[in-house]
């Protein structure tokens, strides 16, 4: 495993302008940077983002990587990300005044560094498509890079989860494209992509919720037979390139998993109660923490808009898996899934990577998945070959996300 990288940049699907002075917002957790980054030449739409540097970076800045965090949802906020689940400040558990508090570390774990910003959408008149994203993005990131000279010349990953799985591969496809095309100091130092518990190619994944949550327990023979229906209409539909029908089914898939197995979410069988991201609504939306961090006023903040969830309904099923597979001839990928999660976990994973078109494939499906120890625990497992490297998180649920380093 490489040590954690100490850097991460977190771009924010957001409505928030320059930034004022901080007051109630801790300094040490403000970013180094943030504000908005514009997504294109003509229009007036642009990300938020906050940009954290390397507290204590193991390498000269200059090699220092870099981090871009993608949300999922569609259509999340990646400051659900930030101060929920893996910045280096986090909300604190709600009622209590809000005071961010550094999240539970190893002592000896270095303190990452990041990056991130806040954005304003695009009116949505067509649904986006993955070039139409990802060349926003890179618009976006071009113009952070161009800060500074030394900042584009590090070594640069791509990472995200859950629904991310698709703008994940997106953007590292089109970063290598664009690449080829430009001068050496014009490109940007792409080295990997990460994804957490991801949704990269849905037919393959939607088909193992049924044996997923049989093994696990959590459901009888009859009621896997249930699932398995539901799913294979969700199949059929995308066989049809009936999109949004297909989308459709597999929520219904969904909810008949968690209408079944009573789970508070299916993105880790063991909590009892869902997620409450919503600490994270109640800070974004304190004035004096928008103005911290550089939001325009009069704007709410909202964990994931419905406008993007909608435009991107039709893209849900649509798979994003012939991106990987040219990323991961050319550069690096990591898959990583909590070993909880029942929605795009491990399962779900291992089905769509052994539809992989590349050729190392074979050696990795032969390669021993190895212990990946931390401080002499048991942290996860790692299994690695050439371009692909895949670590199931012991301990983690779908949000490993929060899973890692908090309870
Ligand atoms: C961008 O904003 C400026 C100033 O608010 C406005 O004059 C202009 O019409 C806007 N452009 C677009 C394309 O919305
Ligand atoms: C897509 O599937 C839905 C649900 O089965 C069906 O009602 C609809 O007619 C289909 N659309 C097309 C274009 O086939
Ligand atoms: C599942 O759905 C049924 C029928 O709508 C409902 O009666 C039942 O309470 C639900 N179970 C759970 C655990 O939500």
């Amino acid at each position: 495993m490489t040590p954690l990288i100490p850097l991460f940049i977190i771009l924010l699907l957001l409505l928030f302008s320059p930034r004022i002075q901080s007051s109630s917002f801790p300094s040490q957790a403000l970013p180094t940077r943030s504000g908005y980054l514009p997504i294109d030449p003509t229009s007036n739409s642009s990300l938020f983002f906050t940009f954290y540097e390397a507290q204590t970076p193991t390498s000269p800045l200059p090699q220092t990587p870099l981090l871009l965090w993608l949300q999922g949802g569609p259509g999340c906020s990646s400051m659900l990300g930030n101060f929920f689940e893996l910045g280096p400040f986090l909300a604190p558990p709600s009622p209590q005044p809000l005071l961010l508090e550094p999240p539970l570390r190893p002592p000896n774990h270095r303190q990452p560094h990041r990056a991130t910003g806040f954005a304003s959408p695009p009116p949505l008149r067509h649904p986006p498509q993955p070039i139409t994203v990802a060349n926003h993005l890179i618009f976006a990131l071009n113009n952070f890079l161009s800060s500074d000279p030394s900042i584009r010349s590090r070594p640069f990953y791509v990472t995200g989860e859950s629904y991310a799985g698709k703008y994940v591969p997106a953007l590292g496809y089109y970063i290598l494209k664009r690449n080829e095309l430009l001068a050496a100091k014009k490109r940007i130092n792409l080295q990997g992509v990460a994804i957490g518990n991801g949704l990269t190619h849905p037919a393959a994944q939607v088909a193992t919720h049924a044996d997923s949550a049989y093994f696990s327990g959590l459901i009888s023979e009859r009621q896997k037979k249930d699932v398995e229906e539901l799913q294979d209409e969700a199949i059929r539909l995308v066989n049809e390139r009936n999109w949004s029908a297909a989308t459709d089914a597999r929520n219904k898939v969904l909810r008949k998993l968690e209408n079944i197995t009573g789970l508070a979410t299916l993105y880790d069988l063991r909590r009892k109660k869902p997620y409450q991201t919503e600490i994270v609504a109640t800070l974004m939306n304190q004035r004096e923490i928008q103005e911290a961090l550089g939001a325009k006023e009069g704007l709410r903040w909202e964990e994931c808009s419905e406008t993007v969830s909608e435009a991107l309904h039709e893209d849900v099923m649509k798979s994003a898996k012939f991106m990987v597979e040219e990323i991961v001839k050319r550069s690096r990928v990591l898959l990583y899934q909590g070993v909880f999660d029942l929605r795009d976990g491990v399962v779900s994973t291992e089905a769509w990577m052994k539809e992989m078109e590349w050729e190392g494939l074979e050696g990795f499906l032969e390669e021993e998945r190895s212990v990946w120890r931390v401080d002499g625990e048991v942290a996860g497992h790692v299994q690695g070959w050439r371009g692909l490297t895949h670590v199931v998180v012991g301990g983690g649920g779908g949000r490993t996300r929060g899973g890692v380093h908090r309870p």
